[in-house]
């Protein structure tokens, strides 16, 4: 049984459950996947589209007066006024899923006045369902789950996304990436920026950072992360990382030492 009985969270569930049906009819059938490149290096799949629209279709029924964020479909004028706005991935990890790599999952939050109130992510490949609500704790599959007790970035295993399409930052990251491949235990690049938050939360990883994510791949994990324990900021140690896209987070001792690394690289960027 679920511990959170909020309806947000009920319907958010249903939501992401029935997102990862359509995701895991057509991982059967990865040979029949219509691929489009929306930029360098970005892609989206027919799969990416109907797990949205099935996504929002539930949401909308449930919470006409919402506001929706949603990767594939972005929002109307009307909907950046509203209080309440859910912010979804609907298939984190693209890259991926063409691939057969199993490491996606379905991402959906709802923000109020821009800040996580409920977070939902699930993983169809392992079954993982991972919920918070700001105050009340997070959970795996109705386990409470807590960040890790590692206290020293030298014992921290680190997960990171590169900047594989914005290369204006490379140099930045290359900086970030050569002192923390020293300073960590290890260093691991997954694909799938919401699962990576979610393993932080739930202490498989450590910490965790990335430069330029959009809100729909970290509404949900970084709720997740603080409702677990841990901390989470942008690069200037701020809490306006759902607007820089930049993040930073860990367990309290962890992400202090990461983020002063960050910081610092980022600071003597040319
Ligand atoms: C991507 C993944 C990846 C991260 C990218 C994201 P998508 O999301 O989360 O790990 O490095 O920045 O855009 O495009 O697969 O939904
Ligand atoms: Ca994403
Ligand atoms: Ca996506």
């Amino acid at each position: 049984m679920r511990i959170n009985f909020d309806p947000a969270i009920n319907i958010a569930v249903k939501a992401a459950r029935r997102a990862a049906s359509v995701i895991n009819q057509a991982a059967n059938q990865l040979e029949l996947l219509s691929i489009e490149a929306k930029a360098p290096n970005d892609f989206v799949t027919d799969v990416d589209r109907a797990a949205e629209s099935v996504i929002v279709d539930i949401l909308r029924e449930a919470f006409p007066d919402h506001g929706i964020l949603a990767e594939e479909s972005g929002r109307s004028e009307a909907e950046n006024q509203a209080e309440y706005v859910w912010v979804i991935d609907p298939l984190d990890g693209t890259t991926n899923f063409i691939h057969g790599f199993p490491q996606y999952a379905v991402s959906i939050a709802l923000t109020r006045k821009g800040v996580s109130e409920h977070a939902v992510i699930f993983n169809p490949v392992s079954n993982e369902l991972f919920t918070a609500s700001r105050g009340r704790g997070a959970f795996m599959n109705d386990r409470r789950i807590r960040v890790s007790r590692r206290l020293r970035l030298a014992d921290a295993l680190l997960g990171t996304g590169f900047p594989f399409r914005q290369f204006s930052h490379a140099e930045a990251y290359i900086a970030m990436f050569r002192e923390l491949t020293q300073k960590s235990a290890g260093l691991r690049r997954a694909g799938a920026a919401a699962l990576d938050l979610a393993f932080v939360a739930c202490g498989r990883l450590d910490g965790f950072w990335e430069i330029g994510l959009s809100p729909w791949d970290m509404a949900a994990g970084t709720l997740l992360i603080q409702e677990a324990g841990g901390f989470v900021a942008d690069f200037d140690g701020e809490g306006e990382f759902l607007k820089t896209g930049n993040v930073v987070a860990g367990t309290p001792k962890v992400f202090t030492e990461l983020l002063n690394v960050v910081q610092s690289c980022w600071r003597n960027r040319a």
